[in-house]
């Protein structure tokens, strides 16, 4: 990897994945070339982050309107002013987190969300913090036996996976947050969707492992026959030496590449509040 950067510092915060960006301001009209950057930074790092941002939800939303059309989560109510920002909140009487589990951001819809730019508002005093992890990586530490196995094969996933969920459907886990609204999705919108077990990173050409919590079963196998494959792979997925973990303050942002990494929001932090915004940016139907 060259660090032939211009404009912006990029730091890597561990060995798998993940690089701290500096002398950047997301709130200024910075040049084209400083985006550019940003660009080549996520794609080398697959998550990056800044710290102490001060950005309105107008410069979030353009900020991530640079890297494609915005899309809104069909089962979360976005804000009443904002509807393609979901505030992600959690407070002393909410018994359970938002993205407490790992996942891919909306891989169960057809075209899945390219990426994500989350805006910490108000943070724990400790916990709270947010790991992710590589699934280049995962896939490359796979036996070839394995690649050939799963070269081929589409999972089904499901975006209420009540398996996932402790046995739960969204509407029924939301009665254990009360903080944010889960809503019906519209009857047009499919929400049940395979995908390649492999998928091609559409701008690094990359193959990735594309698993995540809202998977269900296999194309063409069962429930039963697909459960012992789902559990390793998942497992396989969050090695720890395939991840990194991210310390929040108020005013970071992370933006991850959910087309090469999973993510997940630790639920440590009973008795605190931590708020934050988070826009998903659009992708491509996964190949
Ligand atoms: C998410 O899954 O998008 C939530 C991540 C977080 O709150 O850290």
């Amino acid at each position: 990897m060259r660090n032939d950067y211009q404009h912006i510092t990029v730091t890597p915060i561990s060995g798998a994945l993940g690089a701290e960006i500096g002398n950047v301001d997301l709130a200024a009209d910075n040049p084209e070339s400083v985006y550019d950057e940003i660009n080549r930074a996520l794609l080398e790092n697959q998550v990056i982050f800044f710290r102490d941002q001060d950005i309105t939800p107008k410069q979030h939303l353009a900020f991530a309107k640079r890297w494609g059309d915005l899309h809104q989560h069909p089962f979360m109510k976005g804000m009443d002013e904002f509807p393609d920002i979901l505030e992600i909140k959690k407070t002393p009487s909410d018994k359970r987190n938002f993205g407490g589990g790992w996942h891919s951001d909306q891989m169960f819809a057809p075209k899945p969300a390219m990426g994500t730019i989350l805006y910490a508002k108000e943070t724990p005093t400790h916990g709270g913090d947010t790991m992710f992890a590589n699934m280049y990586l995962a896939y490359d530490a796979l036996s070839d036996g394995m690649k050939a196995m799963i070269g081929n094969m589409k999972a089904v996933s499901s975006g209420d996976n009540f398996k996932a969920a402790g046995g739960k459907t969204r509407k029924e886990v939301a009665g254990d947050n009360k903080s944010m609204t889960v809503l019906d999705p519209s009857p047009t919108e499919k929400t049940i969707n395979a995908h390649p077990v492999v998928r091609i990173h559409p701008e690094t050409g990359r193959k990735a492992l594309y698993t995540g919590g809202h998977w269900r079963y296999f194309e063409d196998l069962t429930e039963g026959e697909s459960e012992p494959l789902i559990d390793f792979l998942r497992e396989h997925s969050t090695r720890p030496e395939f991840t990194c973990r991210f310390r929040w303050e108020d005013g970071s942002i992370a933006f991850w590449d959910n087309r090469c990494t999973q993510h997940f929001a630790i639920d440590d932090y009973p008795g605190q509040t931590r708020i934050m915004h988070r826009i998903t940016v659009c992708g491509d139907e996964p190949f």
